[in-house]
């Protein structure tokens, strides 16, 4: 049985879920976090389906021991191929969400006739967004691009080098399979910190969506549903990664938008 005042897990390859889960500590300030970043196995992108889904059984191990009520996966990569095995494997123990169900969701309201998609070798290849598009919103065109230097290079802080993002960006987004999209989405959870170089890129003549505040809305609305929002305000956070180096404390910062500290777990 799952009760209101149990804290939500979020996991990522690292901390580049950390986007996501500064959204949901935004929309739901009386909520407790347990985040897992995984960094010992970074990145996720380029790893096999099989690796991928391995790896979050092992945090959703963990996650649960620690008593979650809900577990967010706040990483593209790992929600295009562990959702349903990790929904099969978790079963009635905690609510699972991805990342990818409620940006669809969204796009249903919206009138976009071509969506762009950047993400890591692992989302695009897994093609989750391509075929869901297709079968819940007809007569759109789904319109991919692998991204693989992406997450790394905003990890290590390079975008904060504006000429050099321009640079990248131009490499990637100027691929012909991008040409005429109306709306693009982000769907690495990376990609929010270059958000606005991204907006430059198209000069706001592409609309941008990303899985934070989205992702944020639908972990309140699921837990409405379900009676399970927390009501008592104990601001109880817990930040974990499988490895631990001063750059990641650092790097986490960028991603959450305010200091927190790292502990270790190593399984
Ligand atoms: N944050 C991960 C995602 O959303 C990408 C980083 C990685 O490759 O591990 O897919």
């Amino acid at each position: 049985m799952k009760e209101a005042n149990q804290p939500i897990g979020i996991f990522d390859s690292g901390i580049g879920g950390l986007t996501v889960a500064n959204a949901i500590y935004n929309q739901l300030p009386t909520e407790n976090i347990i985040y897992f970043g995984d960094t010992a196995h970074l990145p996720y992108g380029d790893k096999s389906p099989e690796t991928i889904r391995e790896y979050a059984y092992n945090i959703a191990d963990f996650l649960l021991e620690q008593n979650c009520k809900a577990i967010v996966i706040a990483c593209n990569s790992a929600s295009s191929h562990a959702y349903e095995a990790l929904k099969e494997y978790i079963g009635d123990q905690a609510l699972l969400i991805n990342v990818i169900d409620p940006i669809i969701t969204a796009l249903k309201s919206k009138k976009y006739s071509n969506v762009g998609i950047i993400g890591t070798r692992a989302t695009i290849g897994s093609e989750v967004y391509q075929n869901k598009i297709a079968a819940e919103l007809k007569g759109v065109k789904a319109s991919p691009k692998a991204t693989p230097l992406l997450a790394s290079y905003i990890e290590e802080g390079f975008f904060k080098k504006p000429e050099i993002t321009q640079l990248v960006l131009k490499e990637y987004l100027s691929d012909p399979v991008l040409n005429d999209i109306d709306v693009l989405i982000l769907a690495c959870t990376h990609y929010p910190l270059i958000k606005k170089e991204i907006d430059q890129y198209y000069d706001k003549k592409v609309d941008l969506m990303d899985n934070t505040k989205i992702v944020a809305k639908y972990v309140q609305e699921l837990l409405a549903k379900e009676e399970l929002l927390n009501k008592v305000y104990s601001d109880t956070h817990h930040f974990y990664v499988s490895d631990y180096t001063s750059s990641f404390e650092q790097t986490a910062k960028m991603f959450f938008k305010q200091k927190i500290k790292l502990e270790l777990f190593k399984g």
